[in-house]
């Protein structure tokens, strides 16, 4: 595609020469100095000389700075052509209302502050909240990563496999997971302390017996939640378990607790690169751009 060029996100570079090579599209290299105060000082190597230019900058740790980067990429980029923003990973999605009273809602400053600095599209994969990608007024897409995930679980060779949704959010993906897989699904009820953040599964009659598990997530952080669901599922005598989530986090030993509770395998994607992010999203977001 001759009209596009992509920028390559400071933090999603491999991702972003992807989706340029999947898409014929010019790459644009940037330098990214860090200063010792952590402000961050980028330069474009080269002109845009295309009408619509993509940005590749998934927003993981760390968040702030890597925010602030997408948001001086598309600042620059916007005096030279129409921006496209892909945000593979979109941070403070979570924060996507005011759940206890005096909360700021930072995924609408979040919007605010992308549609000010002339972003037209934004391009999500998975995000967390559909509510938080709404507060984003211009065109917007979120995509997924569950049929790139599903055929990393179909290698795993599982016995008579149920997929699980830890929470009852995550419902929707486990079932199109499920209908991918050609299996069925449960969800577990997920409780969540609005003031530790604790997490708490309730009880509750589910026959897993001796079936391989695929336990499905947007997102794993500090492993709370996939390690509390690993143990009520372990109680109910299930036979292997893998989880599959888009956006591996893993802060902290987090990979190591969950495997430690008895998870088999964490797969992921490369919204946020790593160890476990084998499922390549590249493709689903060059077709996305190109059918735009
Ligand atoms: C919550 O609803 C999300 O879907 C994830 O389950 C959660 O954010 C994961 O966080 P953690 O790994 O810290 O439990």
């Amino acid at each position: 595609m001759k009209n596009i060029s992509v920028i390559s996100g400071i933090s999603s570079q491999d991702l972003a020469k992807k989706v340029a090579r999947k898409l014929g599209a010019k790459l644009v290299s940037v330098d990214h100095k860090m200063f010792p105060d952590g402000e961050s000082k980028i330069t474009f190597k080269s002109d845009i000389r295309s009408k619509t230019c993509v940005i590749v900058q998934s927003t993981h740790p760390p968040v702030d700075s890597h925010m602030m980067q997408a948001l001086a990429m598309a600042h620059k980029a916007r005096e030279a052509a129409d921006v496209i923003m892909v945000i593979p990973y979109l941070g403070y999605a979570r924060q996507d209302k005011e759940f206890l009273k005096g909360e700021i809602v930072t995924s609408k400053v979040i919007a605010k502050l992308f549609k000010s600095v002339g972003v037209s599209r934004l391009i999500v994969v998975d995000i967390h909240s559909k509510t938080a990608l709404a507060h984003f007024k211009g065109k917007k897409v979120n995509i997924s990563a569950v049929p790139v995930l599903v055929k990393y679980a179909r290698r795993e060779r599982l016995k008579d496999p149920l997929v699980v949704s830890p929470d009852l959010g995550g419902t929707d993906r486990a079932k199109k997971f499920a209908e991918l897989m050609k299996t069925d699904y449960i969800s577990l009820n997920k409780k969540r302390d609005r003031k530790t953040g604790r997490v708490n599964i309730e009880d509750s009659e589910l026959d897993v017996k001796k079936r391989d598990l695929v336990i499905v997530d947007d997102m794993i952080s500090s492993g709370g939640s996939i390690i509390k669901a690993t143990e009520f599922l372990k109680r109910k005598k299930c036979g292997r378990i893998i989880v599959c989530c888009t956006h591996a986090l893993l802060i902290g030993e987090a990979e190591k607790k969950i495997l430690r509770s008895g998870v088999e395998k964490v797969i992921s994607a490369n919204t946020i690169p790593g160890k476990t992010s084998v499922a390549d999203v590249s493709g689903i977001i060059a077709d996305e751009l190109s059918n735009a």
